[in-house]
């Protein structure tokens, strides 16, 4: 039978495109290490897992799945626009933030624009940046973690058209505050569109404050999602918020039912439970505080987090990494960001930090 080169057949982006690698599934380790258990802190999910109403509308809902979900998610809309003080003409819902990121990304570059990110930004701008057959320019930390806004402006050329931000970002844990960001904002030209990716905002919402209100610029899309302090990551669900005609170009762009039923349901009641959301965004928070105290005794701190994790440095990072495994934990070696003497690790529940903590101490102790 005649074979195919299939690669010569794809679009050229393809070339040197990698999939996206999650976080190592608890079943793989299981096979791997021939486990009963394992601790998945890979993915800054939720250890707490969504709300007691989330759940429940998501029960509700099961037996309405034969229908299609309302594909302009219309009442989810309208309860964003509440809580954000905005119009549901400002608002963008997509299947997880990571389709609001590449629609975004699509919409605005194509062949011959420019996207610019952090070298250790998430890693999604570059990969859609690449799908979409534009260039990404990579521009390195001041302090090899955090965001070098000053030499991101220096890198504007005509061909720019967006800058991805992550606040806080993924994988570093870094924050910038309210008064750089308006300060960079002040000094880009007016028609870059500049993704405010805000996945962890909950997390830093007090420091922060309020920035769809408060920050500045024509072309500003902030970025949010439920899959980290609401809880509802296998749901699928994010949203931007942006000028009316960028989400209106946006939308050509999205697939009719881009977003599930169950997520909408989902959604709408999490949002509905934001006294239950923010007291596990407490929760969470001090038990990163209690993690990173002990990381900083231990000396191997790799820096403050303001996400939902914490970050560990140590020359043997990869051996940490495979002993930790071999103890039925996972956490996210950070080598593809160029960071191979980090590990990212999610805070998980009270329990699992101390399960976590205890590995750490003896793979510490025997290395
Ligand atoms: C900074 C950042 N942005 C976006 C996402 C995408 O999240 P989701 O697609 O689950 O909304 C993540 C996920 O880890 C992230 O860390």
């Amino acid at each position: 039978m005649a074979t195919v080169n299939w690669s010569d057949r794809a679009v050229v982006q393809t070339s040197g495109l990698y999939p996206y690698v999650p976080g190592k599934p608890v079943e793989m380790l299981l096979a791997e290490k021939g486990l009963k258990e394992a601790v998945k802190l890979a993915s800054n999910e939720n250890p707490y897992g969504p709300s007691p109403k989330a759940i429940k509308a998501i029960k509700k809902a099961v037996g309405e799945v034969h229908r299609y979900p309302d594909g302009d998610c219309g009442e989810l809309k309208q309860a964003l626009a509440v809580k954000h003080g905005c119009g549901i003409e400002n608002i963008l819902l997509g299947n997880g933030s990571n389709e609001v990121l590449e629609l975004l990304i699509r919409t605005f570059a194509g062949h011959g624009d420019e996207v610019i990110y952090s070298q250790r930004g998430f890693i999604v701008y570059a990969l859609a940046t690449q799908a979409a057959g534009a260039t990404g320019v990579a521009v390195p930390e001041a302090d090899g973690l955090s965001h070098d806004l000053d030499a991101m402006l220096t890198v504007i050329t005509k061909q720019t058209r967006v800058i991805c931000i992550a606040n806080p970002n993924n994988p570093t844990g870094t924050l910038h505050g309210m008064i750089a960001l308006q300060q960079f904002l002040d000094r880009l030209p007016r028609d870059v569109v500049v993704i405010m990716d805000e996945a962890y905002y909950e997390f830093v919402a007090d420091e922060l404050g309020d920035t769809v209100n408060e920050l500045d610029h024509p072309g500003l899309v902030i970025s949010r999602t439920f899959s980290k302090a609401y809880g509802l990551a296998g749901c699928r669900i994010g949203y931007a918020i942006a000028d009316s005609e960028i989400v209106s170009l946006v939308n050509r762009f999205r697939e009719p039912f881009n977003v599930n039923f169950l997520a909408q349901r989902a959604a709408l009641a999490a949002l509905d439970d934001w006294a239950w959301v923010m007291a596990r965004v407490t929760d969470c928070k001090q038990e990163r505080d209690r993690l990173e105290l002990t990381f900083d005794a231990w000396g191997i701190l790799g820096g403050r987090s303001f996400g939902n994790f914490v970050l560990l440095r140590h020359t043997h990072a990869s051996r940490i990494l495979q002993m930790l495994e071999d103890q039925g934990m996972i956490p996210r070696p950070l080598g593809p960001y160029g960071m191979p003497d980090y590990l990212r690790i999610s805070v998980g529940s009270e329990q699992e930090n101390e399960q976590l903590l205890k590995a750490l101490e003896s793979v510490l102790r025997a290395l």
